[in-house]
């Protein structure tokens, strides 16, 4: 048995409002070994990006523990826990989240800024990621030069230029058109026969299908976790 990347036991997260306690995470228990490639599903309000935000060591459960390559997320203090966030996680937003006033080159070498070695090796690198995500001949144009599906692209980029253990993605292609959809889904696969571990949110059955695994949450519980084969494949696509 390969050891999991990811290992979730009983977390939960209570967030207090006013007098009254939500429930966003209500015992979550859950395993990802390396190169798995898992969509997360489940109604709004499910506690899907609760979630994602406790796996991206963004925020940290109320109980429970997380284990991230064999080590307690739950006990790290601040400084470990945001080495762990910036180096060994990429995270891709559905809004893309790039700095408008900086070039595609520029928005990929943000995260290298926490990297301890600064220079020309880190420009190779973004360039080289780039490239890998089709973009070697924009890597000078801003983000409002380039089409929606280009920028999720930088936007993976710079996700994938730590060379990330996980890459994490929360409604990666909720705002581009079923065809861009596809080319970002297909970039995706392609990462994930290279190896890459993939966890993404969706509410789409279309993406879900690109995945091998698939969670689904409600209120806050884990309602199923199925090879993708037994969850959505039976659909066909419209
Ligand atoms: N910061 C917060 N403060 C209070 N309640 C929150 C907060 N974030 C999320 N919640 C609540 O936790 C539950 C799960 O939310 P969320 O994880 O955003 O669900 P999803 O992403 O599946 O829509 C919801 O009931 C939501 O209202
Ligand atoms: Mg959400």
């Amino acid at each position: 048995m390969t050891e999991p990347l990811i290992q979730l036991d009983e977390v939960r997260k209570t967030y207090r409002v006013g007098s009254e306690s939500v429930h966003a995470l209500d015992g979550v228990s859950l395993s990802v070994a390396p190169n798995e490639y898992v969509a997360v599903m489940g109604p709004s309000g499910s506690g899907k990006s609760t979630l994602m935000n406790i796996l991206g060591c963004l925020d940290r459960p109320t109980s429970g523990d997380y284990r991230f390559g064999g080590r307690s997320v739950a006990r790290m203090g601040g400084a470990a826990l945001a080495r762990v966030r910036n180096r060994r996680i990429g995270f891709v937003f559905q809004s893309f989240e790039l700095l408008p006033r900086l070039s595609a080159l520029e928005n990929v070498c943000l995260p290298l800024l926490y990297a301890p070695q600064a220079g020309w090796g880190q420009r190779r690198r973004a360039r080289g990621v780039l490239e890998r995500v089709g973009l070697g001949d924009r890597m000078r144009h801003r983000p409002n030069q380039l089409s929606g599906g280009q920028k999720q692209r930088v936007a993976i980029a710079r996700a994938l230029v730590t060379e990330p253990s996980l890459l994490l993605a929360d409604e990666p292609t909720g705002n581009l058109d079923s065809r861009t959809s596809e080319d970002i889904l297909a970039l995706f696969d392609q990462l994930h026969r290279d190896g890459q571990t993939i966890i993404l949110v969706t509410h789409e059955n279309d993406v879900a299908r690109h995945t091998r695994r698939v969670v689904r949450l409600h209120d806050g519980r884990i309602a199923s976790d199925l090879p993708v084969g037994r969850d959505v494949a039976g659909e066909g696509r419209p």
